[in-house]
């Protein structure tokens, strides 16, 4: 039988207006299979029996006889005649996630790739969870996000423009967007951007795969912070790039290793302002010695300014790009965190002679940004909401943070030790027990607890063991129950003494 929380996932479903168009037995198929993905029926797991899993949902035996055939025609589950359903054999994914037996082996079969398409293949790519339970991290509270406002500007829009927004849009993305944007980074983070630096992308991610082919060859060397973001590890290593991983202590990363490299390095990949997973700020002198390194050895910076937004004691340090009179820094910025993840739009402000190269590398991709979200986007900021939403979400963010560390303190405090964040979605914590890392993983994943291990983010496998606790999109009472469940499950797996 499913435990409660998958039963609910699988309801959660179900009942989501975004899939009301697709079929019953589609729907639950689909709930399953998401399970599935993020490790929460394990591989060698039972489902439930046909007749009890539609005894429980409320509908027909023969509904969930259909999702369980195309779950197994997917090679997602293995039916054995007799004794009833269960998960397909499961090989790692990436952190968080898990791909089934046939995607393993679609991965060792893939036929006459090139050595980038199989750069990119083994890289495993970066898929994100679709129904975020806690602490799923990185992830923002969309419960709270202003639908009725965002409607009303979108039929607005649409009234203005008619049938030309409907037409393709400057790949180089729409102009009141770049405008808007520029004038935010300006202001709020410091930057030197004007809206003809600005180029419109769906994400920081096309962001980072983007100026790994664009400014660097196969081969080249790129600087990387140890632990660093998976997707821009993976971004690097899809492109065939030789990543560096250089420490990073309290001050952010180090820049010794860097100055004194004797081999040229092309670029070094930064999230300086807050730095993912450990969240420490990079100090000023570090900021100002890579600068001073970049435009010596003509090498690029790539800043990943992905949180910033939500910053919780005073401001947030002014960004890098704003400091870099020598125009070597690429600001990336996104709006995944700061309002939602689906709207996939992202930005970069770049230096002027990259910013013709970039918006033709773009149009190989994707031509532009869907022009509706942009225009819409556009009125949001420049209506003043975008500043009320983020000031808002700090607040009841911040809030969260502060429950969070108090429940990790209360009920947690024999197994990990939290690192309080001055800033972003999500507080990392440091073992202190003797429950490797991957097990404690595994058994908050077994009570529907989503932890992110940080020792897959290190390269040279030398960090803490511990895991992130993203708190932003989960209420104080849901907290509250999901520290609870870690706490037993800890417990269930700690060694006896
Ligand atoms: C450090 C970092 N950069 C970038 C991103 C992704 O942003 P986007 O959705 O714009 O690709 C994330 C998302 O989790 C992140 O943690």
């Amino acid at each position: 039988m499913f435990r409660h929380s998958q039963l609910e996932s699988v309801k959660a479903w179900l009942a989501h207006p975004a899939h009301a168009a697709m079929p019953l037995h589609a729907r639950i198929q689909r709930a399953i299979r998401q399970l599935i993905l993020d490790g929460a029926i394990g591989s060698g797991k039972a489902l439930p029996a046909s007749r009890a899993l539609a005894a429980s949902l409320g509908v027909s035996r023969d509904t969930i006889e259909s999702a369980y055939a195309q779950l197994h025609a997917e090679g997602f589950i293995e039916r054995r005649v007799g004794s009833g359903s269960f998960v397909a054999e499961m090989t790692e994914f990436t952190p968080g996630h898990r791909r089934s037996k046939r995607d393993a082996l679609m991965r060792n079969q893939a036929p006459n790739l090139s050595k980038r398409g199989d750069a990119t293949f083994r890289s495993g790519g970066v898929r994100e969870i679709l129904m975020p339970r806690p602490f799923a991290p990185g992830v923002p509270d969309t419960r709270s996000f202003p639908l009725p406002l965002w409607e009303r500007l979108e039929r607005q829009v649409l009234k203005e423009t008619g049938t030309l927004a409907l037409l393709h849009g400057d790949p180089q993305g729409a102009e009141p967007l770049r405008r808007a944007i520029a004038d935010y980074v300006n202001l709020e983070r410091g930057a030197r951007a004007t809206a003809d630096r600005v180029l419109v992308l769906t994400s920081s991610q096309q962001a980072m795969t983007l100026c790994a082919n664009m400014l660097l060859d196969p081969g080249d060397r790129i600087f990387i912070e140890d632990p660093a973001y998976y997707g821009a590890r993976k971004a690097f290593d899809a492109a065939g790039l030789e990543c560096v991983p250089v420490r990073v202590d309290r001050q952010g990363i180090m820049v010794e290793p860097i100055l004194d490299d004797p081999r040229h390095a092309k670029a070094v990949s930064l999230t300086p302002s807050h730095q993912f997973p450990t969240g420490v700020t990079l100090a000023l002198d570090r900021r100002l010695a890579l600068i001073q390194w970049a435009a010596r050895n003509q090498a690029w910076i790539i800043e990943d300014d992905y949180d910033s937004e939500f910053h919780y004691a005073g401001k947030p340090t002014a960004c890098v790009q704003g400091l870099d009179p020598h125009d070597r820094t690429i600001y990336i910025g996104t709006f995944t965190k700061s309002l939602f993840p689906g709207l996939r739009i992202g930005y970069v402000i770049l230096p002027p002679p990259l910013v013709k190269p970039m918006t033709v590398a773009r149009t190989l991709l994707d031509g532009h940004t869907a022009s509706m979200a942009q225009l819409v986007l556009a009125r949001f900021m420049e209506g003043g909401h975008f500043g009320a939403h983020v000031r808002a979400m700090r607040g009841i963010y911040a809030q969260r943070l502060d429950v969070l560390s108090s429940l990790v303190r209360k009920h947690l405090s024999d197994f990990v030790e939290p690192r309080i964040p001055i800033g972003g979605l999500q507080m990392p914590c440091v073992l202190t027990c003797d429950i490797p890392e991957r097990v404690a993983v595994d058994a908050a994943r077994r009570v529907g607890v989503e932890l992110l291990g940080l020792s897959p983010l290190h390269a040279t496998g030398g960090g803490k063991a511990g895991f992130l606790m993203g708190f932003a999109a989960y209420t104080p009472a849901e907290l509250e129950v999901a520290v609870r469940k870690l706490a037993n499950a800890l417990q269930s797996v700690r060694m006896p003494t």
